[in-house]
């Protein structure tokens, strides 16, 4: 990327923000709250936060913590967080330190895995299973072709797969749900997959 992500917040070069919560998310919300639990909810790679109100508002019960590496996106997020719902930090979720905590119930991402280069998605997937405890759901709307080349080394976005998702997660979580969404963003309709993983 020729871009940092942060550069790209600074210049309002961010086509991938909608200025609105993914519809996918909302359905989500309204029919399987539930596995989002009442803890604490992160959020990586939440840009400037509309999902993670989002979801802040259909529980509010839950602390929900945004966490993205471009300090300027944390501060809009917090900027738009008018009624302080979310708490939003700068953190490079590759470099969580992995310490599961029994408060998390939840990973929401959507958009965060594809702007992972493949080659760092296994630290993923590790931060992922380090932070959950068992029990725990990561809670993803994959998108899982974004672009029209089928090169994995092009991107971000980069392009993901079923195998792959299985392939990093498999051994550690067990799928509990995957459905293609009913509702999305224009131009992502059919290329997204929710996926609910339950950590072992
Ligand atoms: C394609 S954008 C999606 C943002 C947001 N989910 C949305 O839909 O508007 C990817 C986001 O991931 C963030 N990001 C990339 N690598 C990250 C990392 N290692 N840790 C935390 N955030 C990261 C970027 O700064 C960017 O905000």
């Amino acid at each position: 990327m020729l871009m940092s992500w942060d550069e790209r917040y600074q210049q309002q070069d961010t086509p991938w923000d909608k200025g609105a919560p993914a519809p996918p998310l909302l359905d989500l919300l309204r029919d399987q709250s539930a596995y989002f639990g009442q803890g604490e909810i992160l959020v990586p790679g939440c840009g400037r936060g509309h999902d993670a109100r989002a979801i802040a508002k259909a529980i509010p019960q839950a602390e929900v913590v945004g966490l993205d590496i471009s300090a300027t996106a944390i501060q809009e997020a917090k900027a738009l967080d008018f009624d302080k719902t979310c708490q939003f930090r700068k953190a490079d979720f590759l470099a969580m330190p992995a310490e599961e905590s029994s408060e998390v119930s939840a990973i929401f991402e959507h958009t965060c895995f594809c702007a992972i280069d493949p080659a760092e998605r296994g630290v993923y997937a590790e931060a992922c299973a380090g932070l959950l405890p068992s029990g725990g759901h990561w809670v993803t709307i994959i998108f899982l072709t974004p672009r029209e080349e089928d090169d994995p080394t092009i991107g971000p976005p980069f392009q993901s797969s079923v195998d792959e998702i299985h392939r990093l997660f498999g051994e550690r979580f067990t799928l509990v749900y995957s459905e293609t969404p009913k509702s999305a963003f224009k131009g992502r309709q059919g290329k997204e997959l929710v996926m609910v993983w339950r950590r072992k």
